[in-house]
């Protein structure tokens, strides 16, 4: 199996991948509401291709602003074919993507989903205590990740969907410069 990044002629395999994962009715979601009508960002939206070419793994992140100024990332939905879980695909798919992301100058990423898988990532919960999502969520949840150290302490505000305004915004940002995640992660073992 390959990991490779997402392309227009993947969208339908995934599609069938996240509706058997989370059900039809997965776009009631709150997040879904940060996703709408954005597209997922390139380059660190991903897919795990077995050797015939379908779709088994899907990793997709989207631009959102958080507090009215800071332009971060939200990771999902991750997903793995049910028969194929449990091999290391969803972790490689975080990992990897995570990795690509700080490498690309990302500054931090949110996401609404399973703590206990998260964690190992580095995810907690008290980096987004300050941050409100467009609708209801479990807040246990609700988490948060610092690819730069610092960049989402004491924010305050909503988590907002990514438009031109946000846009103009980042494109006045420098790339953060941090260190690969998976270096950091090494470095964090070794000490
Ligand atoms: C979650 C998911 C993507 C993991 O994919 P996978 O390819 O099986 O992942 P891996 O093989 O890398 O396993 C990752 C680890 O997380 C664990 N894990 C899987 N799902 C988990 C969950 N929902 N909560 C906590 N841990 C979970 C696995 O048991 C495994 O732990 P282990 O290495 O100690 O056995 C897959 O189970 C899936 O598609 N689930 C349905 C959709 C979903 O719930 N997505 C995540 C939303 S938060």
């Amino acid at each position: 199996m390959i990991i490779v990044d997402e392309l227009p002629h993947h969208a339908s395999a995934i599609d069938t991948l996240l509706d058997r994962s989370f059900g039809p009715d997965r776009h009631l979601k709150t997040v879904y509401k940060l996703r709408a009508g954005v597209e997922p960002v390139a380059g660190l939206s991903l897919v795990t291709l077995a050797e015939d070419g379908s779709v088994i793994g899907t990793i997709r992140y989207w631009p959102v602003l958080l507090a009215g100024q800071v332009p971060s990332l939200m990771l999902g939905p991750v997903a793995t074919s049910p028969e194929w879980r449990s091999r290391g695909i969803g972790s490689q798919l975080i990992r990897r993507s995570l990795n690509r992301a700080a490498v690309a100058g990302h500054r931090s990423v949110i996401l609404v989903g399973d703590a206990p898988l998260y964690q190992p990532f580095g995810f907690v919960r008290e980096t987004v205590l300050g941050l409100d999502l467009p609708g209801p969520v479990d807040l246990q949840r609700f988490l948060g990740l610092e690819l730069v150290e610092g960049s989402l302490t004491g924010l305050c505000g909503a988590v907002e969907r990514w438009d031109d305004r946000a846009a103009a915004l980042a494109a006045t940002l420098a790339p953060a410069r941090s260190r690969p995640l998976i270096s950091r992660v090494k470095a964090a073992r070794a000490a």
